[in-house]
């Protein structure tokens, strides 16, 4: 098959079996073969493989968005991008203290998902925070900015640790879901956004409070974060043309807000269903695989 084109069993909505490999543009830029989306694709997006959705009209210029997805461990996969290559990370870890919510049951509903697996994903342990941290750190230019998403138990975990790499914590910045959660006590609305910050960066609008109020996602992949949240980090800590990087991508959501806003995307996730969503995600928003955009000349950062 001449490279750049789009293996039949693509086209036609095949799976893992019509679907071999070389020359194909959806297969080849990913680590493992994209396989049916069928109830996995998202709520109301029309996905056409092999085409590249139009691009929403925007009075404004925005560069086409380009992005790279690998199938790879967060840490393994931040050690094979060049230092000093990545704009902007904003991560979502599935982190230890989700385990004790499993536990007890209140996120027993998020086990079961039309967009996600029947099984809730493996946690991260905090023990892996310091190689996760230096990580983030060595990929950021310098005068950069990290969004590290968590509840508030882990804050106190992760802040002296990515102090300890090299960050300055500024603040925490509160995701006011809207929605009143599970539990007993004082029931759950919000979430944290960790704001750090590697050298000096000024935020873009220095207007933007630190309560963020965006509904959030029902029934959607397991923790999923809408992207309107992301393009407020995402607006603040870079500009068109950026790389954004989200080493446990999840869903893709930081790469549907990074493709609507111009800016290109890396993206990582252990889960093979993230890799099939964030892929279909990112195709319906305009943004283009890498192999593609290198037939037009444009180049990522190169890692493995
Ligand atoms: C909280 S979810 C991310 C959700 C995402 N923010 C979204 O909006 O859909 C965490 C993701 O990390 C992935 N994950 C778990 N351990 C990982 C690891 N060691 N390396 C990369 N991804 C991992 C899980 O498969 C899961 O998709």
């Amino acid at each position: 098959m001449a490279p750049g084109l789009v293996h039949a069993g693509h086209q036609a909505g095949g799976g893992v079996g019509g679907c071999s490999g070389p020359g194909c543009l959806i297969c080849s830029f990913l680590d493992t073969p994209v396989r049916p989306l069928g109830e996995g694709g998202r709520r109301g997006m029309s996905y056409s493989p092999g085409t590249l959705a139009p691009r929403r009209s925007s009075p404004v210029h925005i560069p086409m968005p380009r992005y790279r997805l690998s199938h790879r461990d967060a840490v393994e996969w931040l050690r094979t991008l060049p230092e000093s290559s990545v704009d902007l990370v904003i991560t979502d870890p599935p982190y230890e203290s989700l385990e004790k919510h499993r536990a007890i049951g209140t996120t027993t509903r998020l086990k079961r998902s039309k967009a996600s697996s029947n099984h809730w994903f493996r946690i991260f342990p905090n023990e892996r925070f310091p190689e996760l941290f230096t990580e983030v750190w060595r990929v950021l230019k310098r005068d950069s900015h990290f969004y590290l998403f968590c509840d508030p138990e882990t804050m106190f975990v992760a802040r002296p640790l990515a102090e300890a790499a090299g960050f300055r914590f500024w603040k925490p910045i509160v995701w006011d879901k809207q929605h009143i959660g599970m539990g007993y006590h004082y029931r759950s609305r919000y979430e944290l956004i960790l704001f750090f910050e590697k050298g000096r960066r000024r935020l873009s609008d220095l207007g933007v409070a630190d309560v963020l109020p965006v509904p959030r996602i029902h029934r959607g992949y397991p923790a999923e974060k809408p992207p309107a949240l992301s393009e407020v980090l995402i607006r603040q800590s870079s500009s068109p043309g950026d790389v954004v990087v989200d080493p446990f991508m999840g869903s893709g959501s930081v790469g549907v807000a990074a493709a609507r806003l111009g800016r290109d995307f890396l993206g990582t996730d252990i889960c093979d269903e993230a890799l099939d969503i964030s892929h279909m995600r990112l195709r319906a928003e305009g943004a283009v695989p890498e192999e593609a955009a290198d037939a037009h000349g444009m180049r990522l950062a190169r890692s493995g």
